[in-house]
C-alpha cells in the first residue's frame, strides 16, 4: 500500500502541476494535466523496472531501442494535441519536444567516457561544449522574430488615429492599424491572419455583414451578447472591456471601418470555437431567421419577399420563378453560357448563391436584391430556401467548413465580380 503510494505520488503531483498550468493560461487543463501525469506515470513505471545485466550499448543500439518509442509516442501526441484543438505549431512544437526526450535519453545511456587525462583536457572539454552550446543557441534564436526596443518605442509614441481629411480606404488602413495596435490579433484570427482562436475568426464569422451598431457594441460592451459557440465561462470573460476608455471616438470608427470589410462572398459564414464549427448552413436558429426574411417579415428588410414569387412552401407563386424543392434545378438560360453554372442546385457552391441573389438574373422580376438589401439578411434568405430540398432534419451529414481563403483568393474575389461594392 506505502509502496503504491510512493509510486503514484509524483504522477499525481504532475496532474494537479498541469491542470494548475493550464487553468493560469487558459490552456485546456484536463489535457495538460493528464498528459503531464501520463508521461511521469510511464517513466515510474520504467524505473521500477529491474535493470537486466548492466551491458553498454552502442550508440546505434542505442537509439534504434528507442526510437520507435518515441515515434509511437509522436503520433499520439500529435493526434491529441489535434483532438483538443491545438494550433498546428502547437502541434509540431509537442511532437519536437518528444524528440528532444529521445535525445536526453539516448545521451543517458551513452557509453562511458574514458577518464578524463588531467585538468587541462577537462577545461578543454568543457569550454567546448559551452562554445558549441553558445553558438548553436546565438544562431537558431537569431532566426526568431527580433525584438527591438525602437520600434516598441515608437508604437507606444504613435500620434493617435484623426479621420478628418481621411476618406475610403485610408479610414479602413487606420482601422486595421487600431486593430493591430489594441492586440486585437492576440484573440482573434481574420482569416488566414493572427495569433490564436481564443475569440472567433472574424473573418470567417464575416463580422462585415452586421451592421455598424452592433459592431460598436460588441467591441465597447462585448458582455451583451455572446458569439455562438463561446458561451463558456472563460470566453464571456475573456474579451477585454477596456476599449471604451482606451479608444477615441475617430478610432473606434476607424475600426469598424475596417470591420466593415471582414467579408467573404464565396463562402457562408462559421460560426463556433474551432475543433466545433459548423456553418450557417446547419444552423436552426439561422434557418428561422433565414424563413422571416424569405417571407418578408423581417424588418431590416422591409419591401422585401421572396415568397411572393417563390411561394411560401417553396412551390413557386410567378411562373417562371426557381423552384427551390427540385434538387436537380439549374442555372437560368439566361445567363451566357459562359457565365452559367452546369452544377445541380444541390450542388451549387455558396459562392454562386450569393451571386445570383445578390446579382439577379437579368430582364426577369428576379433583381439584384445585394443592391438594395443588407447582404446579412440575404445569406440568411439563401440558408433558408436549401431547407426546401434538403430539410434540416434530413440532412446525413453537416456542411463541410470551407477552408480559410488565402489573400491571394481575397484579390481574386474582386476581379470575378463577386463582390459588390458598396456592400450594404
Ligand atoms: C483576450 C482575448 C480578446 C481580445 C484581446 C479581443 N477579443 Fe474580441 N472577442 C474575444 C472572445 C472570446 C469573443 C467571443 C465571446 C464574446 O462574444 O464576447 C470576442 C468577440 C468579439 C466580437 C463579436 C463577434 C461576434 O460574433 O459577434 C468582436 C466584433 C470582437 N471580439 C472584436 C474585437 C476587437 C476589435 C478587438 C481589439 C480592439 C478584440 N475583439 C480583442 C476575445 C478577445
Ligand atoms: C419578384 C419575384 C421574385 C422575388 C421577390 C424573388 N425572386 Fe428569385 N427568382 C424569380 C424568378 C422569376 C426567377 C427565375 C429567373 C430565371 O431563371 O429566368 C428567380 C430565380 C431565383 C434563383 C435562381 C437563379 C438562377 O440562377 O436561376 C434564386 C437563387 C433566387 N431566385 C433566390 C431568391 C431569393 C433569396 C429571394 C428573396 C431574397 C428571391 N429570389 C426573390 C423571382 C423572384
Amino acid at each position: 500500500m506505502n509502496k503504491l503510494l510512493k509510486f503514484l505520488t509524483p504522477p499525481i503531483g504532475a496532474a494537479i502541476f498541469g491542470y494548475g498550468v493550464g487553468l493560469f493560461y487558459d490552456l485546456k487543463p484536463l489535457f495538460v494535466g493528464g498528459s503531464l501525469a501520463f508521461v511521469t506515470l510511464l517513466y515510474c513505471i520504467l524505473l521500477t523496472r529491474n535493470p537486466s545485466k548492466p551491458q553498454e550499448k552502442g550508440i546505434f543500439k542505442n537509439v534504434m531501442m528507442k526510437l520507435p518509442v518515441v515515434i509511437v509516442l509522436s503520433v499520439i501526441v500529435w493526434f491529441a494535441a489535434g483532438h483538443f484543438g491545438f494550433p498546428i505549431w502547437w502541434q509540431i512544437e509537442f511532437v519536437a519536444f518528444t524528440f528532444v526526450g529521445l535525445i536526453f535519453f539516448v545521451v543517458l545511456d551513452l557509453k562511458t567516457m574514458q577518464p578524463e587525462k588531467g585538468a587541462a583536457r577537462i577545461n578543454m572539454r568543457l569550454l567546448g561544449t559551452y562554445g558549441l552550446a553558445s553558438v548553436l543557441f546565438i544562431t537558431i534564436t537569431a532566426q526568431l522574430p527580433q525584438f527591438d526596443p525602437q520600434v516598441e518605442i515608437a508604437k507606444l509614441e504613435k500620434p493617435p488615429v484623426k479621420l478628418s481629411g481621411l476618406a475610403g480606404p485610408e479610414v479602413i488602413a487606420a482601422g486595421r492599424r487600431v486593430f493591430e495596435d489594441n492586440k486585437c490579433f492576440n484573440c482573434h484570427k481574420v482569416f488566414w491572419e493572427g495569433n490564436s482562436d481564443r475569440g472567433p475568426n472574424l473573418g470567417t464569422k464575416q463580422v462585415g455583414l452586421f451592421n455598424e451598431d452592433y459592431l460598436k457594441e460588441q467591441v465597447l460592451d462585448p458582455r451583451i451578447i455572446q458569439s455562438p459557440g463561446f458561451e463558456d465561462p472563460k470566453s464571456i470573460k475573456a474579451m477585454p472591456t477596456y476599449y471604451g476608455d482606451d479608444l477615441s471616438e475617430d478610432e473606434l470608427n476607424a475600426l469598424v471601418s475596417y470591420l466593415k470589410t471582414m467579408r467573404d462572398p464565396t463562402n457562408v459564414p462559421v460560426e463556433g470555437k474551432l475543433g466545433e464549427q459548423w456553418t450557417w448552413w446547419d444552423d436552426p436558429k439561422i434557418i428561422e431567421e433565414g424563413k422571416v426574411v424569405f417571407e418578408g417579415k423581417e424588418p431590416a428588410t422591409e419591401g422585401l419577399n421572396c415568397a411572393v414569387c417563390h411561394g411560401t412552401d417553396g412551390i413557386p407563386i410567378m411562373t417562371g420563378a426557381f423552384d427551390f424543392r427540385n434538387s436537380e434545378g439549374v442555372d437560368s438560360e439566361k445567363f451566357p453560357a459562359d457565365e452559367r453554372s452546369d452544377k445541380k442546385l444541390k450542388d451549387w457552391p455558396d459562392a454562386l448563391w450569393y451571386k445570383r441573389v445578390t446579382q439577379g438574373v437579368p430582364a426577369t422580376p428576379m433583381a439584384a436584391w445585394g443592391t438594395m438589401f443588407p447582404h446579412l439578411y440575404l445569406w440568411k434568405a439563401i440558408i433558408y430556401e436549401r431547407t426546401f430540398h434538403d430539410p434540416l432534419d434530413q440532412r446525413a451529414a453537416k456542411v463541410a467548413i470551407p477552408p480559410i481563403p488565402t489573400e491571394e483568393e481575397i484579390k481574386r474575389w474582386k476581379d470575378d465580380g463577386l463582390f459588390m461594392d458598396p456592400l450594404l
